[in-house]
């Protein structure tokens, strides 16, 4: 889709957020809505939400981006969801993409960047997506959020771009 833009959200896109992950396997199978609400205001005042918007300036998806989050030096992918309106015409790999990008860009330790993300077992739909982005699954947890809940943990190494990868 054309005249996508991106920017950290606010407390404004709070609720925004909260709808589009409430309708989807995220709100169905693992967060009540209060719970929902917690955790994205947490984001957004960490700074760690971005939001992608429509020309019309509409949200129509969003993800949440700890740089530190996977033993505290590589970037873990959390809450990642597109408008189900809105699905299959490329705003999931557009934001993807964006997440990847400002992994890469991070300065930090190690120079080597890496792409962590957890995706349910009966998520099929969203575990193809990221296979097709080259996330390979790594690990398999069993019970992870709840009893029952299978979990598989995918990463992709990401190239570096060729500054970075001329100075490392
Ligand atoms: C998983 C998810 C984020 C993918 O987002 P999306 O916007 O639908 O993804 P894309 O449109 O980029 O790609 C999905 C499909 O659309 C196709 N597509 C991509 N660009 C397209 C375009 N311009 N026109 C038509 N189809 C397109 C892709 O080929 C892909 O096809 P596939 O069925 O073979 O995989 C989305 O389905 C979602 O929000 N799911 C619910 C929440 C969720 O499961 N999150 C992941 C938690 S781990």
């Amino acid at each position: 889709m054309k005249g996508i833009s991106f920017a950290t959200a606010t407390r404004r896109d709070l609720e925004h957020c909260v709808e589009i992950m409430m309708d989807s396997i995220l709100g169905e199978e693992y967060f009540s809505r209060e719970l929902a609400v917690a955790l994205i205001a947490q984001g957004i005042s960490r700074k760690e939400i971005t939001a992608a918007r429509g020309p019309e300036g509409e949200m129509l998806g969003f993800f949440r981006l700890v740089l530190d989050g996977v033993f505290l030096v590589f970037a873990y992918v959390h809450l990642f969801a597109v408008k189900s309106s809105h699905r299959g015409i490329g705003i999931g790999s557009q934001l993807l993409a964006e997440a990847e990008r400002q992994i890469r860009k991070e300065e930090s330790y190690p120079d080597i960047k890496k792409s962590f993300l957890l995706v349910g077992k009966l998520n099929r739909k969203a575990k193809a997506f990221y296979e097709k982005h080259g996330y390979t699954r790594i690990a398999t947890m069993h019970d992870l959020f709840s009893k029952g809940d299978t979990e598989f943990l995918m990463m992709k190494e990401l190239a570096l771009g060729k500054i970075k990868a001329a100075k490392a």
